[in-house]
């Protein structure tokens, strides 16, 4: 279905890159100089650009002028304390971010995350002022097992319980199939959209219709410039979370031009 067919200022598109471990604080000055006068005049969309930890405050710097906001890929649910090599949402606030990437699959799959810290991390986030960009998806043997809605259901309510609607009401939620994720396979459109429609009733189930058509969820998994039309022209997708294409000036700014 069209765009058109949607309100349009109710899910104002989101893209966003997700830098990984890539990038030091020279290169990601390089990125912004190129990046910024190649997205200058796009007004339809967020930017978001979550370098890592060590990058953030020359990226909040370099982006000082503009209107990309900064994130980063990770924090932990305290405000301090003994919890060596982590970092605090009031830390990230300090260095300028003003959004959070929880529960990334990497995270899971890698650092032993789980829905229950997802929703420790959504809590503290929300706390703090931050926007959390909460992250779902299912493997691929989950996929070919045809447990893809349990498991979207589960960290759903799960990583999102006792949000109340105004808190939800503040979150960007990122559908990421596992199998997509930096493999140069791509969910086509339909089955991102199928997924989607899927988390935006399991949201209305839990904090009601209202708070669910206005939740902007973004798909994840080997978006490039070449296909992100086709999936931003679907009227379930709000948007897309990057990866290995929002290192590139060009190629992110490709994206966001789409
Ligand atoms: P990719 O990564 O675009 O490189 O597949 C997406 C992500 O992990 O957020």
């Amino acid at each position: 279905m069209p765009r058109q067919d949607k309100a349009p200022d109710l899910r104002r598109p989101v893209i966003a890159g997700n830098w990984k471990m890539y990038k030091t604080g020279a290169e990601a000055r390089a990125f912004f100089e190129q990046f910024q006068p190649l997205v200058a005049s796009a007004s339809h969309c967020d930017i978001i650009v979550a370098p890592p930890f060590t990058a953030l405050r020359v990226c909040v710097e370099a982006s000082r002028s503009g209107k990309i906001a900064i994130a980063a890929q990770n924090m932990h649910w305290q405000p301090e304390g003994a919890f060596t090599g982590e970092i605090s949402a009031r830390m990230l606030i300090d260095a300028g971010c003003t959004a959070v990437i929880i529960g990334h699959s990497e995270r899971r799959q890698l650092f032993g995350e789980t829905d229950e810290s997802v929703h420790r991390k959504t809590k503290a986030a929300l706390a703090a002022g931050l926007t959390p960009i909460v992250c779902v998806g299912e493997t691929l043997d989950e996929r070919e097992s045809n447990t893809t809605e349990k498991v979207l259901s589960r960290q759903m309510q799960v990583g999102l319980a006792a949000l109340t609607a105004a808190e939800f009401s503040r979150i960007l939620l990122a559908y990421e199939p596992v199998w997509a994720i930096g493999t140069g396979r791509t969910a086509t459109p339909e089955l991102a959209a199928d997924a989607h429609r899927h988390l935006r009733a399991l949201a209305a189930a839990q904090f009601g219709s209202e708070s669910a058509s206005a939740l902007r969820i973004l798909y994840g998994g080997s978006v490039k410039p070449d296909n992100i039309k086709g999936l931003m022209a679907h009227e379930e997708i709000d948007g897309a979370l990057v990866g290995g294409a929002s290192l590139d000036p060009k190629s992110f700014a490709a994206i966001v031009n789409y």
